[in-house]
């Protein structure tokens, strides 16, 4: 694909001599600027999949290309949220989220206001101080999503960052997520249990299947930016793609 961010090409991911397969044959493209959403059962091989992109392990067999460039280790302009946070325990929110920064260069005063100005913006305010270990795990997931926005990256790898978060929260952040991707535009990849989720902010959701992992359909979500929540759940085509992906994923579903 000729606009293609980030192209996945027929890639295999195995572990421990083969035995086991995280996903095989894996043939999907994220194109400049769009939000892609991937939605699969649990083990269908997500996360594994984000890692290959982020540069964090290669692929067994196949390629990860970024603007054309196989993928063989992480990359600047690259940010991950990481399912399971990644924070530094003896680092402060603040700290945490400034980490990234520095390691990239910037400037000492430019990182305590960006750390700043992105920690209010995940609504982690006042918290500043705080150990990792003094949060909730909603909370320790903001700070994992501030440190990833706060180096500005052009392509933000994301692996259900929202699953922690309370339901209010949640939909205050999917706005959030929204309102960046119109001010910044930027390539994402954003991995989720939620369907609701997937439609809200995804232009198209890839639908993977499990043992072994495969993608099996790429689904385009066409509702116009900028976009409302409430009116995509309202779209009558809203609940024509939810009861498809609903019946994609019911045979392998967790009930
Ligand atoms: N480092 C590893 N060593 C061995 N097996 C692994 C490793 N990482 C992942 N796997 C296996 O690969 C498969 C895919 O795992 P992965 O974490 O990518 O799934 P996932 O789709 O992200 O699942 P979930 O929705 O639960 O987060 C699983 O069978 C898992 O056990
Ligand atoms: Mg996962």
């Amino acid at each position: 694909m000729a606009d293609a961010k980030i192209l996945i090409d027929r890639a295999s991911k195995l572990f421990l001599e083969g035995t086991v397969v995280a996903f095989r044959n894996i043939e999907l493209s994220v194109r400049t600027n769009e939000i892609l959403c991937i939605v699969g059962p649990s083990g269908c091989g997500k996360t594994t999949l984000l890692r290959c992109i982020g540069g964090l392990v290669a692929p067994t067999s196949g390629r990860v290309l970024i603007d054309g460039a196989t993928v063989e280790r992480p990359r600047a302009g690259v940010a991950i949220v990481f399912q399971h946070f990644g924070l530094l325990p003896w680092k402060t929110v603040a700290a945490n989220v400034a980490f990234g920064l520095k390691v990239g260069g910037a400037p000492r005063g430019e990182t305590a206001e960006r750390a700043e100005h992105y920690i209010k913006l995940v609504g982690l305010g006042g918290f500043e101080n705080h150990y990792p270990y003094q949060l909730s795990g909603g909370m320790q997931q903001r700070v994992g999503l501030a440190r990833a926005l706060a180096t500005n990256p052009e392509i933000l790898l994301m692996d259900e960052p929202f699953a922690s978060v309370d339901a209010q929260t949640r939909e205050v952040l999917q706005e959030e997520l929204l309102g960046l991707h119109e001010r910044e535009r930027k390539t994402m990849v954003f991995i989720t249990h939620s369907i609701d989720e997937a439609l809200v902010l995804g232009d198209r959701v890839a639908v993977m299947s499990a043992h072994p992992g495969r993608v099996k359909e790429v689904l385009p979500v066409e509702f116009s930016r900028p976009r409302d929540a409430s009116a995509v759940r309202a779209d009558a085509r809203y609940a024509e793609l939810r009861n498809h992906i609903w019946s994609e994923l019911r045979p392998t579903a967790v009930v």
